[in-house]
């Protein structure tokens, strides 16, 4: 099987999962990326059996539209009984890097409201510890220079992400050569910093189920 229709599965899966749980007021937070975007997909097949979604960037709201899913402002929802989403690693207690795709701000934001985090990738995403994929920091412009310095402090390489300028304006540095023994307690410390926006452990709060792509069908991991 490819990676694509691996993470073409796991999206499948979600859905399945999801959907007896959906009525005509269910809002359900949807993730970034590729992954997600094949979930986007699936879930457009059911877009009747449930009210609409919220977005957690700007290209994610984008596709929904075109899918004719509609999409509300977080602001005006009370409660997501699921958030869908990809990540870039995960670790067996489902503790996540995410923010490749440089939207891991509101998709932190669109987590902490869910009330299950519903984690979709492909098996190439496991691993036994965090930090292979660098650690992608949300900074405001003017405190690059400074959050870089102490970065280097806690240990890892920061490298500033050229040319790329979040949806809430921001610019991203990715943090090589971390060994994150402890993602509780980095993603606190990062977050610590000031001018620093977030970080992209997920791990205070991270996913409650895993459907892992793999050749033999999908694995699902719990907490
Ligand atoms: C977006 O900012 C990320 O957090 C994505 O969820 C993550 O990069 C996974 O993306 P893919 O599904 O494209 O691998």
């Amino acid at each position: 099987m490819t990676q694509d229709q691996l993470k073409q599965a796991v999206a499948q899966a979600a859905v399945d999962h999801i959907r007896p749980h959906l009525d005509a007021k269910s809002i359900i937070g949807v993730g970034t990326g590729s992954t997600a975007n094949f979930f986007i997909e699936a879930l457009a097949r059911h877009k009747m059996e449930f009210d609409g979604a919220v977005a957690s960037s700007e290209a994610t709201a984008q596709r929904l539209k075109v899918h004719g899913i509609p999409v509300y402002d977080l602001n005006g929802v009370d409660a997501l009984e699921f958030y869908v989403d990809g990540a870039d690693e995960s670790d067996e207690r489902l503790h996540l890097i995410k923010g490749g795709g440089a939207a891991l701000t509101r998709e932190k934001i669109v987590a902490a409201v869910a009330r299950t985090f519903v984690c979709i990738a492909d098996a190439s995403k496991l691993v036994p510890v965090l930090g292979r994929f660098p650690l992608p920091v949300e900074v405001l412009p003017m405190a690059r220079s400074h959050v870089a310095r102490q970065l280097v402090k806690l240990g890892g390489d920061p490298v500033y992400r050229e040319g790329v300028v979040t949806d809430n304006g921001n610019v991203i540095l990715d943090v090589h050569n971390l060994e994150i023994v402890d993602p509780v307690d980095l993603e606190a410390r990062i977050n610590a910093i000031v001018g620093v926006v977030t970080n992209g452990l997920f791990a205070a709060r991270p996913a409650d189920l895993l459907l892992l792509g793999t050749a033999d069908g999908v694995r699902t991991l719990t907490r």
